[in-house]
């Protein structure tokens, strides 16, 4: 069973299928994962203790390679918050350049969190590109930043509305009304959607909506192969959808479950609030900030930034990434057939 759109055929991929990026956290042995399923494979920007973000980068790359023929994509988080953000876009086209199998396999560059310039600034990017089949697609979390994108040329936009997992936009406008948005503004432009699918009724309403694939992050946090610590995967099952909240994490609003962490940080609600917070921040505070990212990795949940989206409450239990997608596909196949049946 497959089903073939937009996005499927710019990858070459069989299943309509992405991985979300989920930095700082390594995800190179799910980006495995879902790619030899039949989806893609994303690479986060890691960004854990000492790790240097651009050797992590490429370390993982080759590990991908290694372990997979399929396509692969890498995300970089383009924020004033990443110190490290312009040497990726710069180091890792220049990499991918000179390494000939990571080039014909690495086919999706996701920039998010920031500026949807960094990367095709960058004149390496702009070499591989010619070079190489590769696409940048930017984070869109609301119909504003989806113009900023397309005006910077991008080659396809991740619509991703407020109940998804981890950062959010100031907004919070829902993927239901985002890819509404955006489809009604930009017809032509793929997309794909984020936040909040699990299931292939969710696939089906996304493709519906005009979006060639959906990219998952939580239902992926619990799948066998996840990095993630089984305490942290555990949390998903037994959870319910109104088990997040909103904080404020290092780029502004995120969607976390709500431990101590997650409490003691209260939602910040504007881009003016957050700049006049971050001039208080010292070198203290920062490093705190990382080392909540690494607890909930280290499996302290208690102490640790949790980040979960809405779509735990439709998850209810850790499988494989190759059954995972397989049951979506099924049951968006059966979704739209369903649908389909109602025209008359
Ligand atoms: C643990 C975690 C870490 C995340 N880190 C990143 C990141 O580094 N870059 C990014 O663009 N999005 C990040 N996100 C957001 C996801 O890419 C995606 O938008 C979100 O998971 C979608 O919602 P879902 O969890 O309902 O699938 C993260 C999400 C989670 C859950």
């Amino acid at each position: 069973m497959t089903i073939e759109t937009n996005i499927t055929k710019m990858f070459g991929i069989k299943h309509p299928i992405i991985a979300a990026p989920m930095g700082p956290f390594y995800t190179h042995k799910l980006a495995v994962a879902v790619s030899e399923a039949g989806g893609l494979g994303v690479l986060s920007h890691v960004g854990l203790s000492d790790a240097d973000p651009v050797e992590e980068m490429k370390k993982n790359m080759e590990y991908v390679v290694e372990h997979t023929d399929k396509p692969f994509g890498f995300n970089i988080r383009t924020s004033r918050m990443e110190p490290n953000s312009e040497m990726l876009c710069w180091e890792i086209p220049k990499f991918i350049m000179a390494n000939q199998k990571i080039r014909d396999q690495c086919l999706y560059a996701i920039t998010s969190a920031g500026s949807a310039k960094t990367l095709p600034n960058s004149p390496n990017y702009q070499k591989l590109k010619e070079n190489s089949d590769i696409k940048h697609f930017h984070v869109a979390p609301a119909l504003w930043l989806a113009e900023k994108c397309v005006a910077a040329g991008v080659d396809g936009l991740v619509v991703t509305g407020g109940e998804g997992g981890g950062h959010q936009s100031y907004e919070g406008v829902s993927t239901l009304v985002l890819l509404q948005q955006v489809h009604q503004k930009f017809p032509e432009t793929p997309v794909i959607a984020c936040g909040g699918f699990a299931t292939g009724e969710g696939l089906a309403a996304a493709l519906s909506l005009g979006a060639g694939a959906v990219a998952m992050g939580s239902r992926f946090i619990a799948s066998k192969e996840s990095e993630f610590h089984d305490t942290y995967k555990n949390v998903v099952p037994p959870a319910k959808a109104q088990d997040t909240i909103m904080a404020t994490g290092v780029f502004g609003p995120i969607r976390l479950w709500p431990n101590e962490y997650a409490l003691e940080h209260k939602p910040i609600t504007s881009k003016a609030e957050k700049m006049a917070q971050e001039a208080t921040f010292d070198v203290d505070e920062i490093a705190k900030t990382i080392r909540a990212y690494e607890l909930a990795y280290e499996g302290n949940i208690n102490d640790g930034a949790v980040l979960l989206g809405q779509s735990i409450g439709i998850i209810d239990s850790i499988e494989g990434v190759s059954e995972i997608i397989e049951k979506i596909v099924n049951d968006a196949s059966a979704s739209l057939k369903k649908a389909v049946s109602f025209i008359k």
